[in-house]
């Protein structure tokens, strides 16, 4: 078994993105990032992008005494696995407790298996855990963006490539239902531990053609992650399609904490780890609304690999 760590995910939430290649965007730019602005600045590659809303959820500190979480859930058998499970108890109040259930939803579904994915694959809130390990880790704050102003800005921006001004009470819909993420910077600070055979996701997605990923796999050296917009791979022919898939390697261990970051802006993807530019694409790169999902997978397929049974705690 692998285990996906996740201690926070942060992420900006756009109407518009500007990419300030003009120098007319950067006047305005400069402009919208006074202290009025209804907005969030990330530096994005060279350029700024503007942002309508920000979330940061940290998960370091969910226990709230040192023997909370301490334990982590037997290992399921194959009839335990059915998705219908529900989480341990101890986890109910944090895990589907009404502000998790706000954005945060854990997926159910699965698979039987197949002859390209001969494992059968099963999505179950069984598997989903908190544990204290009390890392030793630097300490993090949610980044100081461009702070929306503490009364709507009353004047409504004049120049057509300004973003517009958002009153900072307005909370977007629930994302988790609606899946109304239109552009993003998200941040993962995440890492991955146990045998190969799995395949960990961080990515957006709404269907199979609007989907920009992360994807770390274990059967890879820890020094490669995987970057892509979907769809990687032409459905007539199965080959796959030229450019779509970006791997790194030479990277830090993923074994290890990183921060793994996509740049969602319109028409362009950018892949980061620790705030360092490692991919860029203009292919496919999503146009629909979309959610965020974090995952860990195996189906045997060739993707995937096989996972030993208890290969990675
Ligand atoms: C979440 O809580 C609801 C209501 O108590 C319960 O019906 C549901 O099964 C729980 N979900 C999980 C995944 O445990
Ligand atoms: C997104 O979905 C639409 C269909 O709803 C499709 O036409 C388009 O090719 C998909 N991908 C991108 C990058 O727009
Ligand atoms: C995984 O194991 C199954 C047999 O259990 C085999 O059919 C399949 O080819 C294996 N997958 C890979 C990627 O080696």
């Amino acid at each position: 078994m692998s285990l996906l760590d996740i201690l926070l995910v942060l992420f900006s939430l756009d109407i518009r993105t500007t990419r300030a290649a003009a120098s007319a965007d950067l006047i305005t730019a400069s402009k919208d990032n006074s202290p009025d602005c209804g907005c969030y600045e990330v530096s994005s590659e060279s350029s700024p992008a503007y942002f309508t809303y920000h979330r940061f959820y940290d998960w370091r500190n969910l226990a709230s005494s040192p023997d909370q979480f301490t334990s982590i859930p037997p290992r399921l058998e194959e009839d335990e696995d059915q998705g219908a499970e529900e989480l341990a108890d101890v986890y109910q109040d944090v895990l589907n407790g009404t502000e998790w259930n706000q954005d945060w939803g854990i997926m159910n579904w699965g698979k039987e298996a197949t002859a390209e994915a001969p494992v059968r694959m099963q999505n179950s809130a069984a598997n989903v855990f908190i544990a204290q390990r009390h890392h030793n880790l630097p300490s993090l704050s949610p980044p100081t963006l461009n702070p929306p102003p503490k009364t709507p800005n009353p004047t409504p921006p004049t120049s057509p490539s300004a973003p517009p001004a958002i009153p900072p009470s307005n909370r977007p819909p629930s994302s988790k239902t609606s899946k109304n993420l239109l552009h993003a910077s998200v941040r993962f600070r995440a890492r991955i531990t146990g045998g190969p055979g799995a395949v960990a996701g961080l990515f957006t997605f709404v269907d199979d053609t609007n989907e920009s990923d992360i994807e770390i796999l274990t059967s890879d050296p820890d020094t490669t992650v995987r970057y892509s917009n979907q769809p990687t791979v032409d459905k007539e022919s199965g080959e796959e399609i030229p450019g779509s898939s970006l791997p790194v390697t030479g990277l830090e261990s993923w074994r290890e904490w990183h921060t793994h970051r996509i740049d969602w802006l319109e028409g362009r993807s950018s892949w980061y780890v620790d705030g360092e530019l490692m991919a860029r694409s203009e292919y496919s790169v999503p146009r629909k609304p979309s959610g965020l999902v974090m995952n860990l997978w195996s189906d045997g397929g060739s993707w995937s690999g096989n996972m030993s049974v208890g290969g990675g705690r």
